[in-house]
């Protein structure tokens, strides 16, 4: 199946999985609707990383808005750096991505190449648009953020968050509070994301409005061995480390022990997460043979990280494709907010028992300094309270001005103190997950197609835990009564809390097929049978074998299928 990227597509669009958005006007690039199936199919995806995040490690989940002010991108770094290189085809006007250019141009290293060595390498590239070498043309930076207006008047200017993520750096004092100021302590955010895209042209892979789900998990910056390690110590998946790509070597299995014990994962933290993203990437139903973990080279890594690794997901169309990272990204984002709103955000860790330390301690002149600063006087002292002496004075900043205040003004006296802890900046450990690559990846993996009684049958074969609708009830006749029977299954199956779908209409044969090919797991069939003796059948989508069960097993049988506890072969 050369074409299967086109044959998911169609049977999602004509299947009500996914849709151009604003069809009707044309479409516009890098937006998708989710239709009826998709919608559903994307919540139970989102709902599985619920059950693994907030149910399974107890970080809660928050909702910050999807509009920030400039001064958190400022912070963040996003307002300076959060662009890619673009340029712009001399002969059919289209605006590329440089690297992406350079790339299909078989140019290697292209996403770490500055602008005048991509402007060098894409010379004799073609465009991607039209087909015509581009010749000498110029690489320039495009920030890739929305930016908006906070209210009339263009005030204050606002830009949509390109991450989940910022929401919850920003409000760490307060989840600090929460989790009762101990580390560490986790907070989970999904939502959507909005990247202006330069040139989208990849379907659901690159999307200028797209769902993450992430997870900030704050931790002592000298404590990264994970409480709760041994659940994954001995869990074996494929590592590409950096060393391996350097050599040109595929990925090979590590025990996530083994990763840590030869540095080749930083950190338990970082060891633990890739080896739950694994385990979730399967249950969703990624095969373990299309799913890899690829380290971030030293150029690649993001100024703000330690480690950073990619769970890849390999597409037909589009070879592996970066679907979940997973960062240590230090404190360099509780430092940055911490500069730019004044606002502390460090944790008090207690020591077991006090420490006796020595000081040297500043005690201001305050006569002196009251007259010669004035209104200033208050704030100066107190931030000589914990400024560093030197022999010719001290240096403090006070409301952001720097000051020098002379070795005359101020006494130093050494002394024994008592300390019972310290303020330390919380490391973050960052999953971050994109929930419509691993949707697309889900369908692509699914779609297949083989013979049934002589004919060719799509099938979706979706997990059951994240199949749109989980069973089909079908009359054999619609008459009988097999119809009334059948919608009181299907009744006892929806408050079960199953999405069951009733469905009369055609040959039994064609009704199988319709469920087929949206990946509905199981069919129960009513027929003249039931009457006698109260069974219905109950029909596997892979291996079209069926059973007969008594119906009022049917519910829990129904949902225990579903959940994964029962397996149909076993009935
Ligand atoms: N907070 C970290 C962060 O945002 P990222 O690697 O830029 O890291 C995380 O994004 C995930 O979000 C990616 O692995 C990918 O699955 C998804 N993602 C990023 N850009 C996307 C886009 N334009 N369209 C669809 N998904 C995207």
């Amino acid at each position: 199946m050369s074409d299967v990227y086109e044959k998911v597509i169609d049977l999602a669009k004509r299947r009500g999985f996914i849709w151009p958005t604003s069809e009707c006007y044309g479409a516009v690039a890098g937006f998708i609707d989710y239709g009826p199936l998709g919608a559903m199919m994307k919540r139970r995806v989102e709902n599985i990383w619920r059950d693994f995040y907030v149910i399974g490690e107890g970080y809660y989940e928050i909702e910050c808005p999807t509009i920030a002010e400039e001064a958190v991108f400022v912070a963040s770094g996003h307002l300076k750096g959060f662009a890619d290189k673009m340029c712009q085809c001399p002969h059919c006007k289209e605006y590329l991505r440089a690297d992406h250019v350079a790339e299909g141009g078989g140019v290697r290293g292209a996403p770490t190449m500055k602008n005048e060595e991509l402007t060098a390498a894409i010379a004799s590239c073609r465009c991607l648009a039209c087909g015509k070498v581009l010749g000498k043309i110029e690489v320039f930076n495009f920030n890739l953020m929305f930016r908006t207006s906070i209210g009339p008047g263009s005030q204050r200017t606002g830009y949509l968050r390109p991450e989940t993520a910022q929401g919850m750096f920003v409000d760490f004092s307060r989840l600090l509070r929460f989790y009762r100021d101990h580390l560490p302590f986790g907070a989970v955010q999904i939502g959507k994301s909005y990247r202006n895209e330069i040139s989208p042209r990849q379907g659901m892979i690159r999307l200028r409005e797209f769902t993450q789900a992430e997870a900030e998990i704050f931790v002592h910056p000298d404590e990264k061995a994970h409480p709760n390690f041994a659940r994954y110590a001995q869990y074996t998946m494929p590592l590409l480390t950096g060393i391996q790509q350097q050599k040109n070597e595929p990925a090979v299995p590590f025990t996530m022990r083994d990763a840590v014990d030869k540095g080749l994962i930083a950190n338990e933290y970082v060891a633990y997460y890739l080896a739950l993203t694994h385990e979730m990437l399967l249950k969703i139903g990624i095969r373990p043979g299309r799913l890899r973990f690829r380290q971030h080279l030293p150029d690649e890594l993001a100024h703000y990280a330690a480690d950073c690794w990619d769970a890849e997901v390999h597409s037909d169309r589009f070879g592996w494709v970066e679907t979940v990272g997973i960062a240590d990204r230090t404190d360099y984002d509780l430092k940055a907010h911490a500069v730019h709103s004044g606002t502390p955000m460090t944790v008090f860790i207690q020591y077991d028992q006090p420490r006796k330390v020595q000081r040297r301690r500043i005690i201001p002149n305050m006569s002196v300094l009251g007259k010669q600063y004035r209104t200033k006087a208050k704030a100066i002292f107190e931030a000589l309270g914990t400024a560093e002496p030197a022999a010719g004075g001290a240096d403090i900043v006070v409301e952001g001005e720097h000051i020098h205040i002379p070795a005359d003004l101020f006494e130093v006296r050494d002394e024994i103190i008592e300390i019972r802890g310290d303020e330390v900046i919380p490391h973050v450990i960052e999953p971050s997950y994109g929930i419509d690559r691993m949707c697309y990846a889900v369908l692509e993996q699914a779609y297949d197609e083989d013979i049934a009684e002589g004919e060719t049958r799509t099938v979706l074969r979706l997990t059951p835990c994240v199949a749109p609708v989980q069973v089909a009830v079908f009359p054999l006749m619609n008459r009988d009564a097999l119809d009334t029977i059948a919608q009181e299954i299907t009744r006892s199956l929806q408050k079960k809390g199953v999405l069951a779908e009733y469905d009369d209409s055609g040959a039994i044969g064609r009704r199988y097929r319709r469920q087929d090919e949206i990946g509905t797991p199981f069919a129960i069939t009513i027929d003249y049978q039931t009457k006698e003796d109260n069974t219905v059948t109950v029909r596997d989508r892979d291996s079209m074998k069926q059973v007969r069960i008594a119906i009022d097993q049917v519910p829990e049988l129904i949902s225990t299928l579903i959940d994964g506890t029962t397996q149909f072969s076993s009935l």
